[in-house]
């Protein structure tokens, strides 16, 4: 029988009519890049990790026909237990610091559910909470100084009989720290939630501060962490969420240790056994940032402070383009926004330069 002959009997299905309505009203995360430059557009790290943590890695791309053996996972759960002071059980390995954020908002929040988030913050929060149609309260971060700050009493009211409090904390895009672990903070955020208050610490490393041992004392409490950013990983995708260990527990359900990859692991294990050129990294990455944010500020343009490996600025005008053709990619955030990451310092310095003939040719201040 020919397919022709079948075909007029069968009704096309319009398959649109099974999407949900909030994940056909949702926009997909874009962003502009180039293919070769530099990129400072996302937040990443300069360096990639040591050689021995390659060299490990790369020694399982023979073994990638097979599923890891759990006891890979295990020995991860063991050792971030330890670099977090809490016990494995609190500890569940995700792909990145997005699949910890996906982990919460797919299995701990319904579509109809009320979601407070601070404005600005990681866009993927944003992204996340369209696709699973939660309803979004913004709280708005106020400019103080060279900081930006949290509203704490907006915070907690618009916290009451919320689902999720959602905090990345330091804050990406602003580069300030929120509720810097205070205790007392985080324990009236979680009595006032009717659900659960997430911290995305995915710049930990760079700020140093953490909730990370509340995490059993106050069970609504998840803390997101990663790889991608002090320790040079972003494109193996290995993170983890940390909770209590209920929570942990129930999650586990919907996860396998499959989830991360095997060169992830690996590679994360690595690090993990001997963490020091984390140190050296957030040691390094901090004096260019603040090399980069004097340089911005001596351009005369309004930059401000940041804990993290990435700085923002104000400018009136199109720096996008410009410096695109120049090789450099920086993020545009919004209106007279800019954000842009912590290269080497040899990066920061060409990019200062580029920037300054830029201003300049605009006319600019
Ligand atoms: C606040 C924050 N959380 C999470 C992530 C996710 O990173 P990844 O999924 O690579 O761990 C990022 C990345 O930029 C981020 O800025």
């Amino acid at each position: 029988m020919k397919g022709s002959d079948i075909a007029p009997t069968r009704k096309r299905l319009n398959v649109n009519e099974l999407i949900p309505s909030y994940l056909k009203e949702a926009e997909a995360y874009s962003f502009d890049d180039i293919l070769s430059g530099v990129r400072l557009h996302l937040n990443e790290s300069p360096l990639p990790p040591p050689r021995e943590v390659l060299e490990k890695a790369a020694q399982r791309l023979s073994e990638v026909n097979k599923y890891i053996h759990p006891s890979v996972a295990e020995r991860f759960k063991e050792l971030v237990a330890e670099y977090c002071k809490v016990e494995p059980g609190n500890v569940l390995p995700t792909a990145g610091g997005d699949g910890a954020i996906k982990m919460v908002f797919y299995n701990l929040a319904n579509p109809g559910d009320r979601v407070v988030l601070n404005y600005p913050s990681y866009s993927m929060f944003w992204v996340y909470s369209k696709v699973r149609g939660f309803r979004v309260e913004k709280v708005s971060l106020r400019e103080d100084g060279e900081w930006w700050k949290e509203d704490l009493d907006s915070l907690i009211e618009k916290a009451k009989g919320a689902r999720l409090v959602v905090i990345d904390d330091p804050n990406n895009p602003t580069g300030s720290p929120m509720l810097q672990a205070k205790e007392e903070l985080i324990e009236s955020l979680a009595e006032a939630v009717d659900g659960f208050v997430l911290i995305d610490e995915a710049y930990h490393e760079f700020a140093g501060y953490t909730a990370a041992k509340m995490v059993e004392e106050i069970p609504n409490l998840l803390i997101v962490r990663t790889f991608s950013k002090a320790f040079s990983m972003a494109s193996l995708r290995v993170g983890y969420l940390l909770g209590s260990r209920e929570v942990i527990r129930n999650l586990q359900k919907a996860w396998t240790p499959f989830d991360v990859n095997v060169i992830g692991y690996v590679a994360a294990v690595t690090a993990l056994e001997n963490p020091s050129y984390v140190r050296e990294l957030v040691r390094q990455v901090s004096k260019v940032r603040e090399e980069l944010i004097a340089s911005l500020r001596r351009l005369r343009l309004r930059a401000y402070n940041s804990v993290t490996n990435f700085v923002l600025f104000r400018y009136k005008g199109n720096l996008l383009d410009p410096l695109m053709r120049s090789g450099f990619a920086i993020r545009k955030l919004w209106e007279d926004f800019y954000r842009v990451s912590v290269g080497t310092r040899e990066q920061v310095r060409e990019l200062i330069k580029v920037m300054g003939d830029v201003l300049e040719d605009s006319g600019s201040e």
